[in-house]
């Protein structure tokens, strides 16, 4: 099966979230179940400069505003088409914001022109055998739904892959026209969204089947909480929305191999790990005690509910916590922990940045890794948590919910414990959590007997990928 996938961000080129692990991971876990994935996405300057090759597929005179091509090329073994579009790329700032931490004022042009390149290629206008499956990653990839249903020529079948239904692309109907939409697009059954134009809504509108990142995500996009504004299309959509669990790439996250480590260690060689624990220690200037030492690694925003973790830090310290964390973002929330590092030296370290050597040390030295959401679509680091040995703690909403077994009563007399969940959004909820972490880590057999369950649970793409590749199959139907 042939598809193109299309997102905004594919590592290991360029990164803001999990989306991009994903985009990045799961073209080569496609690949022994018979399927080729190539990847448009935007040529950002760091893209067009990890490029090394590059053969021009399609030209356009003008793409919203400037003359753009499409580049087959490949970079570090990913088939890539990217959208060579410098007056909508070419620039420093981030994917989505300028430096200033705004979003790009033209933010619309640039991911219409992405899913208007897309729908190029879906209808096999660039040179190149038009792909049987176009996959659509969020709202950045979304317009290109629209595009294929109003535009002329043969429609291949669409996936529309929701990673996080809180980011949805809203513009006013007003750029309607400007962005290449005929007058009936502005209907319910159209792209039409409160009043203006949604790139998200063009996407599930469109889409012959939606996934989103875990059964549990699935089942809460359903109601407005989670699927805030769009809950009620993909309810009358629900028998085409499934969930997929995301994986992590096992070749970079490898315990036995990882040369961020300072020694390797497995389920079945604990012992290795300790070297990791007192490095993170050292390198956060922790003072390692009997407690437990817990770890963050995570975006700064209020979906990830760190705000509670730092309401709940005099709980952690008492019951005899430590806690190292990796986080940039929202700047209150820097700002906050810078302060609680301050305010308790050597038991709490912030480094606030983004790290990736740093993230893979602290894996393998915290004790336990919270990630308490207030909403998880799937979440890639309790998955990493897992793979290491560090016991996940988190909240019991979306993909946190589906992979990771509670240490309740029933699951430690089956013995099959991965690690701890609590209500999600609820301070004293998290409070109790630290304080059942404390108590368990207390018992080294009970304790061990968790990090071994977790690191033998599967959290590659192996199994999602065959769910992946059926759905492409099933949708692309008889050659
Ligand atoms: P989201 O996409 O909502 O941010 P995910 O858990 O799906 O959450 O993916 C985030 C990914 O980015 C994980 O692989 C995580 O380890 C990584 N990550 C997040 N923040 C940092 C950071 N400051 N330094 C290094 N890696 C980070
Ligand atoms: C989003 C979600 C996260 C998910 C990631 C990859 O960023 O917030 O839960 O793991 O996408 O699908």
């Amino acid at each position: 099966t042939s598809v193109l996938a299309v997102a905004s961000e594919v590592i290991p080129l360029v990164k803001t979230g999990g989306l991009a692990d994903v985009a990045g991971a799961l073209p080569g876990a496609l690949a022994p179940h018979g399927v080729a994935v190539r990847t448009l996405l935007p040529g950002y300057p760091a893209v067009m400069a990890a490029l090394i090759d590059g053969a021009v597929v399609a030209r356009f005179d003008d793409l919203f505003g400037g003359p753009a091509r499409i580049l087959a090329a490949t970079a570090r073994g990913l088939d890539l088409l990217v959208l060579d579009a410098p007056h909508l790329y070419a620039r420093d700032g981030g994917l989505y914001a300028g430096p200033d931490g705004s979003d790009w004022a033209d933010n619309a042009f640039r991911f219409a022109a992405l899913g208007y390149a897309a729908a190029e290629i879906g209808r096999g206008a660039a040179s190149l055998p038009a792909p049987q499956i176009v996959h659509l990653h969020d709202w950045q990839a979304g317009l290109a739904g629209a595009y294929l249903a109003y535009g002329p020529g043969p429609r291949p079948k669409t996936v529309a892959t929701i990673h996080n239904m809180a980011f949805q692309g809203w513009f006013p109907e007003s750029m309607r026209e400007a962005l290449r939409l005929p007058p009936e697009a502005m209907a319910i059954e159209g792209v039409e969204y409160f009043g203006g134009v949604g790139f998200l809504k063009a996407a599930l509108q469109f889409a012959d089947h939606i996934t989103t990142v875990s059964p549990t995500y699935a089942c809460e996009i359903l109601q407005p909480d989670a699927g805030l504004g769009l809950d009620g299309l993909l309810r009358a959509r629900a028998a085409d929305v499934s969930g997929i669990l995301n994986g992590i790439d096992t070749n970079v996250w490898n315990p036995e191999a990882d040369s961020a480590l300072p020694a390797p260690f497995s389920a079945a060689n604990l012992e290795g790990r300790e070297a990791s624990r007192r490095a993170l220690a050292q390198s956060f200037g922790l003072d390692l005690g009997d407690g437990p030492l817990f770890g963050v690694v995570s975006r700064l925003s209020s979906q990830k509910g760190l705000d509670l973790l730092a309401e709940a830090a005099p709980t952690l310290l008492e019951s005899g916590g430590s806690l190292a964390l990796i986080g940039s973002g929202e700047a209150w929330l820097e700002d906050r922990f810078r302060a609680l590092a301050e305010a308790n030296p050597g038991r709490i370290g912030a480094f606030i940045g983004y790290d990736e050597r740093r993230a893979h040390l602290l894996q393998a030295g915290a004790d336990a890794v919270l990630v308490p959401s207030r909403f998880e679509p799937c979440g890639l680091t309790q998955l990493c948590a897992l793979r290491y040995g560090a016991v996940p703690v988190v909240a019991r909403v979306g993909g946190l919910a589906d992979t990771v077994i509670d240490a309740n009563p029933a699951a430690l007399a089956a013995g099959v414990a991965t690690g701890l969940q609590f209500p999600s959004g609820d301070q004293a909820a998290l409070e109790a959590a630290l304080r059942r972490v404390a108590a368990l880590h207390a018992e080294p057999e009970t304790w061990r007997r968790i990090q071994r369950n977790g690191m033998r649970s599967d959290v590659s793409w192996n199994a999602s990928a065959a769910v992946y590749a059926d759905l492409y199959r099933r949708l692309a139907g008889p050659v």
